[in-house]
């Protein structure tokens, strides 16, 4: 009893000490956010601080051991969440936990051109994420398409900054569902691989506010994404990761941003220009991001000792660090320390659901016509006319999870192509490989002997001979110099001699259903001797179940192109104006197309592409009716409201997207012909027609006027284009702006 009293007595001397048993405010999660990042900023030492805002390992900054603050971990991402590394090396830590659900590639999750897509693919990875621990995913990417040859095109999400924009949005939201920051990258202008360390990109205001920076500005303005990655190029003289007009004016000044800014791997350059123009936090500096290592350590970092010595030293101000480590400890308490965050889940039957979802609609039928009275048109491809279905191409086997730089994965589960066409057609199938291309390696290539090369060419020829129909499974993959970081592809033409087996295969059997896997747009010398082509992207682990779906009418195919295919390399925009355009003159790089990128030039120079930005075909037909405007003029601050009745005529249900643009018909400056501002996926039964709406704003119609520094629009005539792409135009309906 005695012993009872005395330990009562002893409590309430404790609660009665003042600070002593009150929970400190940034360990309360009643508090606000602000609240809790101030009272955590007031206890902290400026070298405290200052650890806050570099690396301690390849993935990890440190948080403040002494308050109980915990470390945030980073992993790649976009499509996947990466196997684990090693604390201080680019090797892989072989773990036997980490095998993870790869996602279709991020061109793919654009060509489903669904923003639901978008939110339950987020869901998913950002719960794969949540369950390994990770606090920031390394992605999305929405760098804009601007060459074929760049060896990251498939980690992003096409050529159209209002695509782009519409998509990337519900994967932060869901993604950040899960306590776990999305990191939206690489900000910006990293369209190219090449030289990507120190390219300086020049560009117009224009195209930098018009084409390059929307989709970034929806992703912290509509997505709320609470960090952002740097990306390693100069703009205009600058390193992106300490570029006072990307990171001060626009991102954190215009926009608003209050998340951190974390470099690209290896990315900071300075530490003035870093204390200065909003870095927040450095990562895998004096290395390449990739694979080489370095004798500095994470104290020799440009924002470690370096950046203490000079706050210390009055050389740059004190308000720099109080900015950068209040944004690291807010996405702090955003992430690792947000004790009602999820538990997440890895793995699961759900997620791969998920991933199959998004690859059936994301996979893009191009071409789908009879080649004359005998060959009709091969797809839906089905099982039990044929006997012999013969498979070419590497790419039926290959892992293509592996390889392609930083977003490689370590999967659980990788259904090949092969796979899941035996799974549908039985032993029908005969595979044989047709070309080979070497091990996945980042920096180096694999020279294949001739003689390996003309034999299973040979093999497959003759395979074709008797074969009902050829299935031709080829394209790109994740190797140096084809669709992979820290290089550009070398060409615009299929690698590993492909053309030359395809055009061996096509004399002897005419009948050949293509099936292009890559991230990236390719020559098609062969284009009118094969009647069905499917552009089928990196799927991730139910890529082969998705493909044969599709190749079988089990899925209805309703992807649609989210950059335009040009017939041949020059008649992209950035490789019209001679090298200085691209790749640049190793130093410098000038962006002469302008605002013309994509589907913009091919219209406004009237250069058709081979296949057309929005192209998609279905198994079914799809018929417009007339565009019908609510009102023929609107003046600022109005809308308008544009219907048009869409009709499944074809006899089999599937999904249209009906595609809405628009055209400033007279201008003071250059605009391209049309302008994606609107889209609507919508899903028909036979027979069933439904009214689309879309509302118009002065915004859709504003340009960025370079001397005025702002988005304007100019009275006058607009011309508005619905269509099933952006060349297969239905309706059009004029409006004029008072
Ligand atoms: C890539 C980034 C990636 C980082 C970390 C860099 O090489 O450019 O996209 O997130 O490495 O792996």
């Amino acid at each position: 009893m005695k012993k009872q009293l005395i330990t009562v007595f002893v409590m309430a001397i404790l609660f009665a000490l003042p600070g002593k048993a009150q929970k400190p405010v940034y360990l309360d999660d009643t508090k606000s956010i602000e609240d809790r990042v101030k009272d955590a900023l007031s206890r902290m030492t400026l070298e405290e601080k200052v650890k806050l805002c570099h690396a301690q390992s390849k993935f990890s900054t440190s948080g403040v051991p002494r308050l109980g603050i915990p470390e945030l971990w980073m992993s790649d991402g976009p499509h996947g969440v990466r196997e684990e590394i090693l604390w201080n090396s680019w090797g892989v830590a072989s773990w036997t936990n980490d095998s993870c659900t790869a996602f279709p590639a991020l061109t793919c999750l654009a060509a489903t051109w669904n923003p639901n897509m978008s939110a339950i693919y987020g869901k998913a990875i950002g719960e794969e994420a949540r369950y390994r621990k990770k606090d920031v995913l390394l992605g999305p990417g929405v760098n804009m398409y601007r060459t074929p040859l760049n060896g990251r095109n498939f980690e992003y999400m096409g050529e159209d900054p209002f695509l782009a924009s519409t998509m990337v949005v519900p994967y932060i939201q869901e993604v950040q569902k899960n306590g776990v920051s999305a990191c939206v990258k690489h900000y910006a202008l990293n369209n190219q691989e090449i030289w990507r360390g120190h390219i300086n990109v020049e560009l117009s205001d224009r195209a930098l506010y018009e084409i390059y920076l929307p989709a970034f500005k929806a992703a912290v303005q509509k997505g709320g994404v609470w960090s952002i990655m740097g990306s390693y190029n100069k703009v205009r003289g600058q390193h992106a990761c300490h570029s006072e007009l990307l990171l001060q004016n626009i991102l954190k000044g215009q926009w608003g941003f209050d998340g951190a800014v974390i470099t690209d791997w290896g990315g900071a350059h300075d530490t003035r220009e870093a204390a200065l123009n909003g870095l927040d936090i450095e990562m895998g500096s004096f290395t390449n991001g990739l694979t080489s290592e370095s004798v500095f350590t994470y104290d020799d970092y440009y924002l470690a000792k370096a950046y203490l010595k000079m706050l210390k030293e009055g050389k740059v101000p004190m308000s720099t660090i109080d900015d950068k480590a209040s944004r690291v400890l807010r996405l702090i308490f955003r992430t690792s320390m947000n004790s009602k965050k999820p538990w997440g889940s890895f793995t699961s039957e759900e997620h791969y659901k998920v991933s199959r979802t998004v690859a059936e609609e994301g996979i893009v039928l191009l071409k789908n016509d009879p080649l004359s009275k005998k060959i009709p048109a091969l797809l839906p491809l089905d099982g039990a006319k044929y006997h012999k279905i013969l498979v070419v191409g590497e790419n039926a086997t290959r892992r293509l999870t592996e390889g392609g730089g930083s977003s490689v994965l370590k999967v659980k589960k990788e259904v090949s192509p092969l796979v899941g066409l035996l799974a549908k057609y039985g032993d029908k199938v005969v595979y044989t490989k047709g070309y080979e291309s070497g091990r996945v390696m980042y920096e180096n290539i694999d020279k294949i002997p001739a003689s390996v090369v003309d034999s299973l060419r040979a093999e497959a020829i003759k395979q074709a001979m008797d074969a009902d129909v050829v299935i031709y499974i080829g394209g790109l993959n994740k190797n140096h110099l084809q669709d992979c970081e820290a290089g550009d592809r070398d060409s615009y033409a299929l690698p590993f001699g492909q053309n030359e087996l395809i055009n061996g295969l096509l004399k002897v059997n005419k009948k050949m259903v293509m099936v292009l896997i890559s991230g990236n747009a390719v020559e098609m010398p062969w284009v009118k001797d094969v009647s069905s082509i499917l552009q089928a992207w990196y799927l991730g682990s139910e890529s082969g179940n998705a493909i044969a779906n599709v190749l079988s009418g089990e899925v209805n195919p309703s992807g649609k192109l989210p950059f335009s295919f040009p017939v041949k390399l020059k008649d992209n925009a950035a490789h019209s104006f001679g090298e200085i355009c691209y790749p640049g003159d190793s130093i410098n790089e000038e962006y002469k197309e302008d605002i013309l990128v994509g589907y913009r030039w091919h219209d406004t120079k009237k250069i058709p592409a081979l296949f057309s930005f929005g192209h998609g075909l279905s198994y079914t037909n799809f018929s417009y009716g007339k565009a019908i405007i609510s009102d023929k003029a609107m003046a600022e601050g109005d809308s308008l409201v544009v219907t048009i009745l869409v009709k499944n005529t074809g006899k089999i249900a599937g999904k249209e997207v009906v595609q809405l643009y628009i055209g400033d018909e007279k201008c003071t400056l250059v605009r391209p012909l049309k302008e994606l501002k609107g889209f609507k996926k919508i899903a028909l039964q036979p027979g069933e027609e439904t009214v689309v709406n879309f509302t118009i704003t002065a915004d859709d119609l504003k340009f960025y006027n370079d001397q005025a520094s702002k988005w304007i629009a100019e009275a006058g005539k607009f011309k508005v284009y619905i269509g099933s792409s952006s060349t297969d135009i239905r309706s059009k309906i004029e409006f004029s702006l008072q």
